[in-house]
């Protein structure tokens, strides 16, 4: 394969290889019911039924301690136009900083789970703590939905429209990008002349 390199996992300085992929802000409180919210760009959904939503915190992240500590976690999605609150959630550990009063974010509690949503997102989810699974030098946590928040401007009934919303996905190194319209494209196997 001509212009491909072959590299071993040891010698792989930064795993970038699967982005763009979207980012997320996960946000926990503190045992003085503080607010705390952190960057994921490892971050999936896991299953339909049950609604499960994942995300891979590594042990060094405060946020980490909160959610072992609460049980619980909102993860929510801001439009490119907020790319902000991810610099800031991705950048400094609320150890050192009220990240939320930096951001100048007002803080609401969930509907269902006393979690933290803070203001501007265009979806959100309140998730209890399912399970932990550690992967290696992050923990998975997996998260049970059991509220969800959609802003009807931007979902209609298939999902986020990419007119409604542009959704902020990261490329590593501080890099951010968003969809571009222009290729919205529906595609099915007859397209393909391929017949089942
Ligand atoms: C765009 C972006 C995405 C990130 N994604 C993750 C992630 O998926 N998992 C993780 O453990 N850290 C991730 N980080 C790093 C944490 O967000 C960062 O260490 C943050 O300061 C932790 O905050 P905390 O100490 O208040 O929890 C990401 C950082 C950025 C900028």
């Amino acid at each position: 394969m001509t212009g491909i390199r072959f590299i071993k996992p040891e010698e792989l300085k930064k795993n970038y290889i699967a982005y763009p992929n979207t980012v997320a802000v996960v946000s926990a409180f503190d045992r003085e019911h503080r607010p705390n919210f952190m960057s994921v760009v490892w971050q999936s959904q896991l299953s339909m039924d049950p609604l499960l939503h994942g995300v891979s915190i590594s042990p060094k992240r405060y946020t980490h301690s909160l959610i072992m500590d609460s049980k619980r976690f909102s993860v929510a999605f801001y439009a490119f136009e907020a790319l902000d609150i991810y610099v800031l959630g991705g950048r400094l550990s609320g150890r050192d900083y009220d990240k939320v009063a930096t951001a100048g974010l007002d803080v609401n509690q969930g509907r269902v789970l006393d979690v933290p949503l803070l203001n501007g997102f265009y979806a959100a989810l309140e998730c209890d703590l399912d399970r932990i699974v550690t992967t290696g030098d992050h923990d998975l946590f997996i998260g049970r939905v059991r509220g969800i928040h959609l802003d009807q401007q931007v979902f209609a009934q298939d999902g986020i429209t990419p007119l409604g919303a542009r959704p902020t996905l990261y490329l590593g190194a501080n890099r951010f990008v968003t969809i571009d319209r222009s290729t919205l494209h529906a595609k099915t196997l007859e397209d393909l002349k391929i017949t089942v």
